[in-house]
């Protein structure tokens, strides 16, 4: 790929504003020599303004995410890429996320541009685990448990039950439940479908990826040992 394109395509500016780049020889190697928009040159050898150019195709970032942050490229209000570099919410092809996680909810979100991957992740066959840790505004009544792992829990306005989940009861209003899909607001419907309401939380693990020490608002790109963690839970 010409180097003009490969650039725009991190998210640099357009094709005009990256031949710019090029004609104010803002473009090198990694010797400080001037590169031209028609060259062909290894990424790692690239430097914009004498810096590394951002990571290539083929990104996927896990990310802390803070309540109150929302998983979108354009809402109002403060959005997941406003944790990231700027250059990320222009990319071609798309850093999209993994799913979504609500605005009040926190915990680790992945984001991906590699469509595969992210297919084979929210796939329903892949049956992934995704782990919440709840708080709760009522006292469980005990049996919940049994009713997230019959298999036969149906939602409001859905048409097939959910797959069994896992509830595991820490405290009369803290519990971790493990999820094999996910369906719109799962964790809070499911809650409020056995008469309670969830007032905190927080995704802990997808897959066998933990936060694995990111603090909130901490990204992370992922390597391929974290991929095979991320598929072997
Ligand atoms: N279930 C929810 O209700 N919210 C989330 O953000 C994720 C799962």
């Amino acid at each position: 790929m010409k180097l003009v394109k490969l650039i725009a395509n991190l998210g640099y500016g357009s094709r005009k504003q990256v031949q710019w780049l090029f004609r104010e020889g803002r473009v090198t190697d990694a010797e400080g020599e001037v590169l031209y928009a028609d060259d062909q040159v290894a990424h790692e050898a690239i430097r914009v303004d004498g810096e590394p150019l951002d990571a290539p195709v083929g990104l996927t970032i896990a990310l802390h995410k803070p309540r109150g942050v929302t998983c979108s490229t354009k809402d109002k209000g403060r959005l997941v890429y406003d944790l990231l570099p700027p250059r990320y919410r222009d990319r071609d092809p798309v850093l999209s996320t993994v799913g979504r996680l609500d605005r009040d909810t926190s915990g680790l979100l992945l984001l991906t541009d590699d469509g595969g991957l992210l297919h084979r992740i929210i796939s329903p066959k892949a049956k992934l685990p995704k782990v919440y840790e709840v708080e709760l505004a009522e006292d469980l009544r005990g049996d919940e448990a049994g009713q997230f792992a019959s298999g036969a829990l149906m939602l409001e306005a859905e048409k097939t039950p959910l797959l069994p989940a896992e509830l595991t009861v820490h405290a009369p209003r803290s519990a971790t439940l493990v999820l094999h899909e996910g369906r719109y607001h799962q964790v809070r419907r499911m809650f409020a479908a056995v008469g309670n309401h969830v007032d905190a939380l927080h995704r802990s693990r997808v897959g066998g990826l933990g936060l694995q020490g990111l603090e909130e608002g901490q990204w992370r790109p992922l390597d391929a040992t974290d991929l095979d963690t991320l598929f072997a839970p």
